[in-house]
């Protein structure tokens, strides 16, 4: 029987670290201030989030997301033992691009030189903070079906060029980092349906869709782009605006119960699940859910702390940040529980 697996992993972030008691200091270009900026402090951050520092690329650096996902793509191949020229599809996640189209996975393949007439499928997907768990289930049927052989699943985030660095955007800036993880999924010839991947679950919810959202343009409004800078009420459509209450309610409901489904469905106890790595938007959601999933605590992994939200990146970039520390080794089963805007949430058992 073909399955498919995890074959390699990999991640990255940027070198500048900001923390809590820098970032009320920054200016839109990242710029040290004087006098702050937003009216925020640590120990509010720290208490409501989890969330102690983030990682931001430097404000020159002209990077794109796709640049960041560029080198967690490499790592991530590279611990396949492949080449980017084995790789026959991408799917790239992510809800900063670099520009509205085309997506990032075709500028993704140029970047690793793979482009030109046998060029690989290129898929972009949306899905926000459950980008990876999405796309984990597309490569994995896919490579169940045996429509593609090597599959780059990349998530990359770019949030420090769009987050409101004043103090009517603090709710939703201190949250973000910058980001990419990746994984390459391949076939494995096994007879134990336990292997690998053995079980993906994706979920959404509409009506929860402008609750967490970042407008840019309205394409139903001609112009489509309207923006004029001393506009308060106007600039916002550059901003992401959250009902932040609602978000975290729903998060916790969600995943409380995608996580009572895949046990149930996979038919698996927390004896047979090394690692629990929710996504990493608000360590209080995820002491949540630990606590109503009744998982054993000692078994969830957290990395918000450190990076922050970097949205699609979460999964993977905890994966490997514990994969480096040596807790995480190889052959662990993982369980994953996302939840982002859309709302989008889902689950997913797989072993690394
Ligand atoms: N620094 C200081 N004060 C802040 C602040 C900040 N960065 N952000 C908000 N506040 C203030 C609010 O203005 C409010 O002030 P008020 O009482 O004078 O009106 C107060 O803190 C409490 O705000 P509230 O929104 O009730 O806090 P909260 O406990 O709900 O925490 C979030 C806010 C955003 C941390 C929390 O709602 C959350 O994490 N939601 C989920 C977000 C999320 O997961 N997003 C990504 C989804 S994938």
């Amino acid at each position: 029987m073909v399955r498919a697996s995890i074959l390699g992993l990999g991640s990255y972030v940027p070198d500048r670290v900001v923390t809590n008691d820098q970032i009320r200091f920054l200016n839109e270009k990242h710029e040290v201030c004087a006098e702050p900026q937003t009216d925020t402090n640590h120990e509010w951050i720290k208490a409501r989030t989890g969330i102690e520092e983030r990682r931001y690329v430097p404000a020159d650096s002209g990077y794109g997301s796709s640049d960041l996902g560029l080198f967690a793509a490499k790592l991530a191949i590279e611990d396949a033992g492949l080449t980017p020229k084995d790789i026959d599809c991408i799917i790239f996640g992510t809800l900063s691009p670099d520009i509205h189209f085309p997506g990032n996975a075709v500028f993704l393949q140029s970047k690793l030189g793979i482009d030109g007439e046998e060029g690989c499928a290129c898929y972009d997907i949306r899905q926000q903070c459950s980008g990876f768990v999405y796309g984990l289930q597309m490569a994995d049927a896919f490579v169940r079906t045996g429509l593609y052989k090597h599959v780059l699943l990349v998530g990359a985030e770019l949030h420090s060029h769009s987050l409101d660095f004043t103090t009517r955007g603090r709710d939703v800036m201190v949250l973000f980092g910058d980001g990419a993880g990746a994984a390459v999924i391949g076939a494995l010839e096994t007879d134990d349906e336990k292997e690998g991947i053995l079980y993906t679950h994706c979920q959404a919810d509409g009506a929860g869709a402008m609750d967490l959202y970042l407008k840019v343009f309205e394409i139903a409004k001609a112009p489509y782009v309207y923006y004029d800078a001393n506009d308060r009420e106007q600039n916002q459509i550059k901003y992401p605006q959250m009902n932040g209450k609602k978000v975290f309610l729903n998060a916790v409901r969600n995943m409380v119960v995608s996580v009572q489904r895949a046990l149930k469905e996979s038919k698996l106890t927390w004896d047979e699940i090394d690692w629990f790595v929710p996504h990493q938007a608000n360590l209080r959601i995820n002491e949540a859910v630990v606590q109503y999933a009744e998982i054993p605590p000692e078994k969830a992994l957290n990395t918000i702390q450190v990076y922050g939200n970097t949205t699609a990146v979460t999964v993977p970039l905890t994966i490997d940040h514990y994969r480096k520390l040596g807790k995480v080794k190889k052959g662990d089963r993982i369980l994953s529980t996302v939840f982002g805007a859309g709302f989008t949430w889902g689950s997913a058992i797989f072993r690394v």
